[in-house]
């Protein structure tokens, strides 16, 4: 059992909920952890076809632990596992959802910008305030958050460590959709369960095509693309759905 998460089941989803309220959901190697075992488990369970990850009303996540980060020095720093532990969480193969409200600072931003859809309640708070520390971001905040929103957007967060509220953000193309903070998580589910109902293999594949168009050339991105349409023709559930198209009923995929 996790000591930092909850974890529900909500048929085909599975929720995680970041949970070290005393801390603002502070991603500490525990919490980083336990985050990269559940993601695992459902990467490996057929049942879980998406997953949503949120954090509390008050913070998605303020970030790496401080605490923890202060007892660390460069020699910790080169063999530490938390690395291992975001590495796990970066090859996560199921579309995951971010459903953020409050703090997404630092580490917590880092977190969010894992996901393949992030969804912000209207008070959140996204930042890369490590360079008030004395750091800078280590977890993709320099990549990811540039690719998201751009360079000048990018730099001005990170070098001066200002946050963007959640309208902003949205602005940016950084989140997809802005709720109300109370139906943020409701509204991730509702994304996710839609994109359970497909079929598992296109949707794995769709997935994984969208990210190479961040770090391939167009050629290659496109060489990919047509790669992976093919093989899905020679899925059942591709036969499936055209069947269901023409006999005008829902589809029924089954991951074949
Ligand atoms: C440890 C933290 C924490 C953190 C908050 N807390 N953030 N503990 N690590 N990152 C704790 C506080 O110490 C406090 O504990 C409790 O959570 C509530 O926080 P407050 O500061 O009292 O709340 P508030 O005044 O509302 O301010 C919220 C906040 C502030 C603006 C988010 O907490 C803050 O600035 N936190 C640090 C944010 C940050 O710098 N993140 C980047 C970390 S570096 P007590 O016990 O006092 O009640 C990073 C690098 C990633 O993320 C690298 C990845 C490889």
């Amino acid at each position: 059992m996790p000591h930092t998460l909850v974890v529900q089941a909500h048929q085909a989803v599975c929720l995680i909920t970041l949970h070290r309220p005393q801390a603002l959901n502070a991603l500490t190697t525990e919490l980083l952890g336990e985050l990269a075992a559940e993601l695992q488990r459902c990467a490996d369970d057929p049942q879980v076809r998406a997953v949503v990850l949120t954090g509390s009303r008050k913070a998605f996540a303020a970030g790496a632990d401080l605490n923890e980060m202060a007892e660390r020095d460069l020699v910790g720093m080169l063999d530490d596992p938390r690395q291992a532990h975001w590495q796990q969480i970066t090859r996560f193969p199921k579309p995951l959802i971010a459903a953020v409200n409050g703090y997404a600072l630092g580490g917590g931003c880092e977190l969010a910008m894992h996901a393949d859809i992030l969804i912000a309640g209207d008070d959140a708070q996204f930042g890369q305030p490590e360079i008030n520390l004395g750091i800078m971001p280590g977890a993709g905040g320099t990549q990811r958050l540039l690719r998201a929103v751009g360079k000048s957007l990018a730099m001005q967060m990170v070098l001066s460590g200002e946050a963007i509220g959640a309208r902003r953000a949205l602005d940016a193309g950084l989140v997809s959709e802005i709720t109300p903070p109370e139906l943020t998580v409701e509204r991730a589910l509702q994304v996710a369960q839609r994109i359970a109902a497909k079929a598992p293999l296109a949707v794995r594949l769709a997935k994984e095509a969208l990210l190479k168009a961040q770090d391939v050339d167009l050629a290659s991105g496109l060489r990919f693309e047509r790669h992976a349409f093919t093989l899905l023709a020679g899925t059942a559930d591709r036969n499936e759905g055209i069947r269901a198209f023409q006999d005008k009923r829902p589809a029924e995929f089954l991951g074949r």
